[in-house]
């Protein structure tokens, strides 16, 4: 079967692999959508320090079903059900996660087998939904760390790229009014014209200042941080208003510090958060059906996967203004 290969970091080739062998309990899915994500682009890059090449990369995953036909979205996260966090029902921490197209071959292919267990099936959907929930997944569950409560609380959203975007829909589902803030005057534009979001800064302009008017002083009870940029990490500490909460869900490489005096006099809570659950990605299905989250817009750019290898340097461009782009199968 046709298969998209990185074989070392810059490079990707159109190869013929083996088809895949279910194992039991397994299912093989016909792959028609393979979501393209920061996480391929680091690999690709070669700046992802744990992956190992040659690497069969692509996480967000819809096809169909080939014993019933059924169009799924897959779950692409492996856990070992054994483990201290999986006993608890935190299995997106598994102390032994795999990830598909990451630490094993994932989608970028014709086929792929996994566990029945790890299949959603949401037939009024489509294709191109389905290969979104996965990477909306990861905003869900950032959102559920931080267990939004009271009345229209302020969430600040740091970093409005893919998982930005996620957290922001997520965090005005759970109640919250929500700020997005990038330097990107695209990102921006997106978040105000296609999310409507209740405001939106530019990280550039004073945003301390900003912020504190746009919340009256009281500042964000919810500040989530997800540029991938530790210095946006130091400084998101300042963002929070007494007794809030702040949840990095930003990966990157470094220390993170912060001064102790302000972070005790405010009481904080400081949160990671690591990709979902399958709860996270039921909920990101229902909130796609009952239209709050959206899709169409979110996804900006296409291309079939024969063109992968020429058309993927295009989308590491920000000059693009790519935001999903989505590999066809
Ligand atoms: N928690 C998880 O499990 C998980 C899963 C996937 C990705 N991630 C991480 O989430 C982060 C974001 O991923 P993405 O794909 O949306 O990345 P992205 O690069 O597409 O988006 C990041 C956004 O942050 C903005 N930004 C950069 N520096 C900024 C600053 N100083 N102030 C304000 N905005 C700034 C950029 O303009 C961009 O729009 C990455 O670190 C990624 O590794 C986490
Ligand atoms: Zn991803
Ligand atoms: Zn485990």
């Amino acid at each position: 079967m046709k298969c998209v290969i990185c074989p070392q970091p810059g490079s990707f080739a159109l190869t013929e692999c083996r088809e895949p062998q279910p194992a039991e309990g397994e299912t093989v899915v016909n792959i028609r959508r393979i979501g393209v994500c920061g996480t391929d682009m680091h690999a690709y890059r070669g700046n992802q320090p744990f992956f190992e090449y040659p690497r069969v990369l692509g996480h967000e995953l819809s096809g169909f079903r080939e014993d019933t036909g059924e169009p799924v979205a897959i779950i692409p996260y492996r856990h070992c059900g054994e483990c201290v966090p999986c006993r608890a029902g935190r299995t997106n921490c598994c102390q032994r996660l795999s990830v598909l197209g990451v630490h094993e071959d994932g989608g970028m292919c014709e086929r792929v087998a996994v566990p029945e267990s790890r299949l959603l099936t949401a037939p009024d959907l489509g294709l191109d939904a389905l290969a979104t929930v996965e990477c909306l997944a990861i905003g869900a569950h950032a959102v559920r760390r931080a267990d939004i409560s009271g009345e229209l609380p302020w969430g600040l959203v740091i970093g409005a790229g893919p998982i930005g975007v996620g957290v922001l829909q997520c965090a005005r589902i759970a109640g919250a009014r929500v700020i997005a803030m990038d330097v990107a005057p695209g990102r921006l534009a997106f978040c105000r014209d296609v999310l409507a979001v209740d405001a939106v800064v530019d990280a550039r302009e004073n945003p301390l200042e900003q912020i504190c008017e746009l919340t009256g002083g009281a500042m964000p009870s919810y500040v989530f941080e997800a540029t991938g940029n530790l210095s946006s990490m130091h400084a998101a500490f300042d963002y929070p208003g007494h007794g809030g909460t702040l949840v990095f869900v930003s990966i990157v490489k470094g220390r993170v510090a912060f001064d102790d005096p302000e972070f005790h006099a405010r009481e904080l809570s400081v949160l990671s958060s690591r990709n979902a659950t399958r709860a996270d990605f039921e909920h990101v299905i229902a909130s796609i059906r009952a239209g709050k989250i959206e899709v169409d817009r979110f996804i900006t750019h296409r291309a079939p996967i024969d063109a992968v290898p020429e058309t993927f340097d295009s989308w590491l461009e920000p000059g693009t203004g790519v935001m999903k782009a989505m590999i066809e199968c």
